[in-house]
């Protein structure tokens, strides 16, 4: 479909000179005015100088960094909507570039038409703040370097880290739903980490493991001889927590009645002892998660409704790990980072073969359970490798589920499609090094498409397209010894192509 013609200007702030000319064109040929600068500096004068409706500013500069001239531009021009550029595998610099107030972020190598749909959906936005006569997006500054590890790329995960830089900063309380283990309780430790509380306490109470009778008195205290056994005055969890962020885990199990009491803390911002009639001022900022739909459990009475509007101010939905399967060599890849070092570990990558296994299977535990199969198989694995016969043998393949991408499959390809199981060589070949030696032919060209089209289609993403040259040109260079010449020959791609593409995709080896 031909996107309509634009207006607008358009600043690019990239010292990349590839960049900034495949954007320009793009940028152009759909009818913005475009003009480039090639460090933050330049950039800054322009933007003093101009008016741009939206700027594309990269993070890796040299000199003035993007994150440094982000928060000069939205100094000096709050009503600027930047778009902020990073590398894959920099979560944390999205987080943060949001925080300081960034419209958008887009990781590279991006596709032309997000750029040009990006850019129009920016300049729309900021001609309605205009209009409606505000347009600042709050910021706010924190130097803290946030190292918890929320990784992963795919779609559904950078929605998430768009919504938690954009609430950090604030106090709203924030809803986390989803299943188990996809990563609530990192999700609530990274917001309260970008939080103007993160030098305050952060407080984790899981709902469900707490006696019902005791919750009361856990969250809120009591008063000597409030009941039997409280043969003493008790401060609570909240009036420990004053100033700071109290994650209340599993919430769909609290009581009615510590249901009231936590309403009460959102609404007045007070709390009673349990025994006792005074009332105390808390300053706390909720954040909630739980795995049962709270919606249903409102419906049939067993959550109540008033304290569900107030928790879900700002609700965050985690994508279970089957709908962002291109995440799993990435969160894999990092967990065998973290356990490098831990005696009796000593792998330190994963084969081809099992790291294919693992995008083809059925994850109920999500990225807990993935975390888990990673460690045991890093246990089993005899060398620096993980191997296909090293993950445990009771893995059950994606297809078991209805909901999996066998079922997707179904709808495009012919009756009785080939089982997913197919994808897998019936023995084990020999290891294949990721940023090693190219693979073996275990697979015939039209299954590796299949596979590659079912993942494009589960995950609506058509960033996997340039992953895959990435991959590709990462693999070469890392084969070839980071021999550009050699790489080329191997890939069949010319020498000049390939440089453009390592500077664009900023492949580092
Ligand atoms: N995106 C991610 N990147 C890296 N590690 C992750 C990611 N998501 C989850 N993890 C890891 O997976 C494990 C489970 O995450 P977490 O405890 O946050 O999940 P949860 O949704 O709270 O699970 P549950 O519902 O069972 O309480 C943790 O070790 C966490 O560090
Ligand atoms: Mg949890």
């Amino acid at each position: 479909m031909q996107t309509p013609l634009n207006t607008g200007r358009i600043l690019i702030i990239d010292d990349d000179e590839a960049i900034c000319y495949s954007l320009m064109r793009v940028l152009s040929l759909h009818g913005f005015e475009v003009k480039t600068a090639k460090s933050g500096q330049e950039g800054l004068d322009l933007a003093d100088a101009e008016d741009f409706e939206v700027i594309f500013l990269d993070n890796r500069m040299e000199g003035m960094d993007g994150l440094e001239t982000l928060q000069h531009i939205k100094s000096a021009k709050p009503q600027s909507m930047v778009i902020f550029m990073t590398a894959y595998g920099t979560t944390q610099t999205a987080i943060e570039a949001i925080k300081y107030g960034a419209y958008d972020y887009i990781i590279k190598p991006f596709a032309g038409n997000r750029v040009c749909d990006l850019a129009a959906a920016a300049a729309e936005d900021r001609r309605e703040n205009l209009r409606l006569g505000g347009g600042e997006t709050r910021s706010f500054l924190q130097g803290d370097d946030y190292r918890e590890g929320l990784v992963g790329e795919s779609e559904p995960m950078q929605r998430v880290i768009k919504t938690i830089g954009k609430v950090a900063a604030s106090d709203a309380t924030v809803l986390i739903t989803g299943e188990s283990g996809t990563g609530k309780e990192l999700v609530a430790r990274c917001l309260y980490k970008y939080s103007g509380r993160s030098s305050r306490p952060f407080i984790p109470i899981n709902c469900a493991a707490i006696p019902e009778n005791l919750i009361e008195s856990e969250l809120f205290g009591h008063e000597m001889g409030a009941f039997t056994g409280a043969v003493q005055k008790r401060v609570g969890k909240f009036e420990q927590c004053d100033g700071g962020t109290i994650f209340l885990d599993e919430i769909g199990d609290m009581s009615p009645a510590a249901q009231v009491r936590i309403l009460r803390v959102l609404q007045e911002g007070e709390i009673q002892h349990v025994g006792g009639s005074e009332t105390i001022k808390v300053d706390i900022r909720i954040i909630a998660a739980t795995n049962k739909r709270l919606q249903e459990a409102v419906e049939k009475g067993h959550f109540r409704e008033d304290l569900y509007y107030r928790l879900n101010v700002v609700p965050i939905q985690m994508p279970p790990l089957r709908e962002r399967i291109t995440d799993i060599p990435p969160i894999v890849d990092f967990f065998l980072q973290k356990m490098a070092g831990t005696p009796g570990i000593g792998a330190r990558r994963i084969s081809l073969d099992a790291q294919r296994k693992l995008m083809a299977c059925h994850w109920p535990g999500n990225v807990r359970e993935l975390e888990n199969v990673i460690q045991r198989s890093a246990i089993v694995a005899q060398g620096e490798t993980i191997l296909l016969k090293d993950l445990p043998c009771e893995l059950q393949p994606a297809s078991a589920t209805p909901d999996s991408i066998g079922k997707l499959s179904e709808a495009a390809a012919p009756p009785n499609p080939e089982p997913p199981s197919r994808i897998l060589p019936e023995s084990d070949p020999p290891p294949i090094v990721i940023g090693g030696a190219v693979p073996p032919n275990t697979m015939s060209p039209d299954e590796t498409f299949d596979l590659i089209y079912r993942q494009i289609r589960e995950n609506n993403n058509q960033a996997i397209l340039l992953r895959i040259e990435r991959e590709m040109i990462s693999r070469a260079l890392g084969e070839t010894g980071g021999n550009q010449v050699k790489a080329s020959q191997l890939l069949g791609m010319a020498r000049v192509t390939l440089r453009k593409r390592i500077n664009e995709y900023e492949i580092r080896y």
